[in-house]
């Protein structure tokens, strides 16, 4: 059984290159006996900003050693580490499953400003440690510097959810105080492709986390990122509520039903308490197009305002529900701090989102555009009839009635979504 091990994060943890760059990756399975498919990347910074000075960044090699950045082999051994910064108990431990995904990302940003969350105990409570789980990073994380709140820990750990060791490295065992966010997942595009790839990530990984977590103790709470995937056939209603019968028809969707389905067992039965955030798709992605189906929603918004041109390979006139990056941020928080008897029995809850078409897309793009006066790239149709077929079997529009009960944020308008991500990511205008 892998050890827990934590390398304290002092200060700023940043600055991280992509993990392909050689030497930056600490290989330290066979130290902790735990199998080789568990990678961690350990990695402390006392830096005082990004790239500042005082960055500095530790890594332990393949032979145990421990190195700074710029500095000689320490004589420190990784062994010595293990002891030496093992954090023991601590007050509020978050962990963030595909923490270095989109959402996790930003999740991981919200929460670092806040600095608190709210669990069982009804009060505010303050984060001590982020430990972000995902099978690899493509950049490290800063510490935002507006917040007057004390650093919070911030730990990189590189494993896949389907390895069992690898979970419950991360989630450690009795440990109270643990809240657990479940964003990692194989995209709905990869799942179609890799059938049986989807379910040893998206429902074996499910389960070993759920097993991890349940090991916690009742109190533990799991927010799960779903998807209106679940829904799909005869069976959807315009538009789809809570009560609309899950019957996805993606490998993708079926997945992430199960999971809501074993989550409302798991929390039946009083093993933890689970809530599934049921996602519309999410805009604005930054970055590149992903393998998701839906990867043109983001890409009708992200490649224009990029000032180049957008593939569009569904119909022009495909309405598809959405909703923008910070509500559903804001939306996964507010899951979390709900009071467990207000969700009930059905533990998961359909977020609002807004029936979009291409052309609302441009007309949202066009008027923000010209507001902050910079040209925008060309929308141009290039039917995919792949995506288009798997799109056709996803819900048009959702009703998140319950959700908007329950105080989560309703759908901000296109223009607001498309100011924050120039705000947040700062695209260059053609
Ligand atoms: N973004 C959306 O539009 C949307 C819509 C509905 C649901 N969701 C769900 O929200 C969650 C987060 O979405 P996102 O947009 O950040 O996706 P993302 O692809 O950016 O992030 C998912 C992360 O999971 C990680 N991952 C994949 N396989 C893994 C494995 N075997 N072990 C550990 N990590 C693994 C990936 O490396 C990636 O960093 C996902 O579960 C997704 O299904 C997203």
């Amino acid at each position: 059984m892998a050890s827990k091990i934590s390398l304290s994060l002092q200060s700023w943890l940043t600055g991280l290159p992509p993990l392909s760059a050689s030497g930056k990756i600490a290989t330290i399975g066979s130290l902790v006996n735990c199998p080789c498919s568990v990678l961690l990347l350990l990695v402390l910074l006392e830096g005082r900003r990004p790239g500042g000075e005082g960055d500095r960044f530790r890594e332990v090699t393949d032979n145990g050693e421990i190195r700074g950045r710029g500095d000689e082999t320490s004589s420190e051994t990784a062994a010595f580490a293990v002891g030496q910064f093992d954090l023991g108990e601590i007050d509020l431990r978050v962990i963030i499953t595909g923490g270095g995904g989109f959402l996790g990302q930003q999740l991981c940003q919200k929460l670092l400003v806040r600095g608190t969350l709210t669990g069982e105990t009804g009060v505010e409570e303050a984060i001590e440690e982020i430990i972000l789980f995902d099978s690899h990073f493509h950049q490290g994380v800063s510490q935002p510097t507006t917040s007057d709140l004390p650093p919070i820990r911030v730990e990189q750990f590189i494993g896949s959810v389907d390895s069992q060791e690898a979970v419950h490295a991360a989630v450690g065992k009795h440990r109270s105080n643990t809240s657990i966010f479940h964003l990692a997942s194989m995209v709905s595009g990869e799942c179609e492709e890799r059938f049986d790839d989807a379910l040893r990530v998206n429902l074996d990984g499910g389960r070993n986390l759920f097993e991890a977590a349940r090991e916690l103790g009742s109190k533990t709470r799991l927010v799960f990122a779903s998807s209106i995937a679940c829904f799909g056939g005869d069976a959807m209603q315009e538009p789809c509520t809570d009560h609309t019968k899950l019957t996805p028809q993606t490998t993708y969707g079926m997945t992430k039903a199960i999971c809501e389905l074993m989550i409302n067992d798991y929390t039946r039965k009083g093993f933890f308490d689970g809530r599934s955030a049921r996602l519309p798709t999410v805009i604005i992605r930054p970055g590149k197009p992903n393998a998701a189906a839906s990867s043109w929603a983001s890409g009708m918004f992200r490649e224009p305002l990029n000032g180049t041109v957008c593939l569009l390979p569904i119909r022009r006139d495909q309405r598809h529900p959405m909703t923008g990056y910070r509500t559903v941020i804001d939306s996964l928080i507010r899951i979390h701090e709900l009071p467990s008897t207000l969700i009930g029995r059905d533990r998961a809850i359909g977020l609002p989102a807004m029936s979009v078409i291409p052309h609302l897309a441009e007309q949202a793009l066009r008027q923000v555009a010209q507001e902050l006066e910079f040209s925008l790239g060309s929308i141009e149709d290039h039917p995919d009839p792949r995506i288009q077929g798997i799109v056709d079997h996803w819900p048009v529009a959702v009703d998140g009635s319950r959700a908007l009960a329950l105080g989560l944020p309703s759908v901000p308008s296109l223009q607001t979504i498309i100011r924050d991500y120039l705000e947040d990511f700062q695209p260059r205008g053609g």
